[in-house]
């Protein structure tokens, strides 16, 4: 990889560029400014969510950039309330004309419980997945895909359904690697995505991250950045200004050497967000 645009190819053929622009909480008011700011910086890849309200904001922004809609890569997610056969559909359909699209690049289901204690989580998620293999195999979306799902859970989607996932999108920075989820997305060719890159700005001044970014001569949030493309996981960085999002893109000039990687691999946890599927939101100080 050498540039934002650089690709992955997904198990389905489809291209992915190696960087995405995180979208959640990308607007202020009724704005589209910053996700117009981060087209004119360059990125092509949205991710953004029914749940985060940003969705008119991309397609404003798009249409205000007088860009093709072909040029970008737009990733949505299905929410916890919209899941399920029918209302998966119907949330589809509603994300397309936020989006003013009609066609996703990539759409996730956003978290594989409702809420920690949803007994019927298997046949929920099967129920989704149907969906969206069919919204798939109609063209609607050019690729399927989960987010925050672990082995278990991706292993009954696997079980019971046909086309499997493409993409697995999972909190990721140094400090909160979940190595296992990685390794099983690797043995079974899910691309990994990395939300919270900068594990929203609790890992950027840890001494490991610190120590190696004046190592490297880098700041702390290239140095996380770079961590994920040398790991093969997709970074989603979301910034509000110019200078941020032009610096989360020089990632490329410089490469972790390998003592390093398993430094920032094995770093004690930190900068956890406090959020897992199976268990109630910790809080964390
Ligand atoms: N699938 C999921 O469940 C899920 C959950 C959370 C997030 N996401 C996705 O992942 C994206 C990114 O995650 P995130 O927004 O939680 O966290 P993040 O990208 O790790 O961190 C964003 C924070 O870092 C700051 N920042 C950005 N670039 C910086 C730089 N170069 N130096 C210093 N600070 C910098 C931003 O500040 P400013 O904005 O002030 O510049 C913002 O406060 C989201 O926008 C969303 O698309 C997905």
């Amino acid at each position: 990889m050498k540039s934002i645009n650089d690709c992955y190819t997904l198990s389905n053929g489809v291209e992915i560029p190696c960087i995405g622009f995180g979208t959640y909480k990308a607007a202020e008011k009724d704005n589209a400014d910053i996700i117009r700011m981060a087209i004119d910086a360059g990125y092509r890849y949205f991710d953004t969510a029914s749940f985060y309200g940003t969705e008119s904001f991309v397609a404003k922004a798009i249409e205000s950039s007088g860009i093709k809609r072909e040029k970008f890569f737009l990733t949505s997610k299905v929410w916890k309330d919209e899941m399920g056969y029918e209302a998966t559909k119907k949330a589809l359909e509603r994300t397309l004309w936020n989006l003013k699209t009609d066609y996703l690049d990539l759409y996730l289901i956003h978290w594989p419980l409702p809420t920690p204690d949803s007994k019927d989580w298997k046949e929920l998620d099967i129920a989704t997945w149907k969906a969206m293999e069919e919204l798939y195999k109609e063209g609607k979306v050019r690729a399927i895909g989960l987010s925050n799902f672990l082995p278990h859970h991706i292993m009954n989607i696997q079980k019971n359904c046909e086309v499997e996932p493409m993409v697995n999108q999972i909190e990721f920075h140094p400090g909160y690697t979940q190595e296992a989820v990685l390794r099983f997305c690797r043995e079974n060719d899910i691309l990994v995505q990395a939300w919270s890159p900068l594990g929203r700005q609790r890992v950027l001044k840890d001494a490991l991250v610190t120590e190696l970014a004046e190592k490297y001569q880098v700041s702390s949030a290239r140095l996380c950045l770079r961590f994920a493309l040398q790991k093969g996981v997709i970074p989603l960085p979301k910034a509000s200004a110019m200078e941020r999002m032009k610096e989360n893109q020089d990632i490329f000039s410089f490469n972790i050497e390998e003592t390093d990687m398993y430094r920032l691999e094995t770093m004690p946890q930190t900068g956890w967000s406090g959020e897992h599927p199976d268990r109630v939101r910790m809080v964390l100080n």
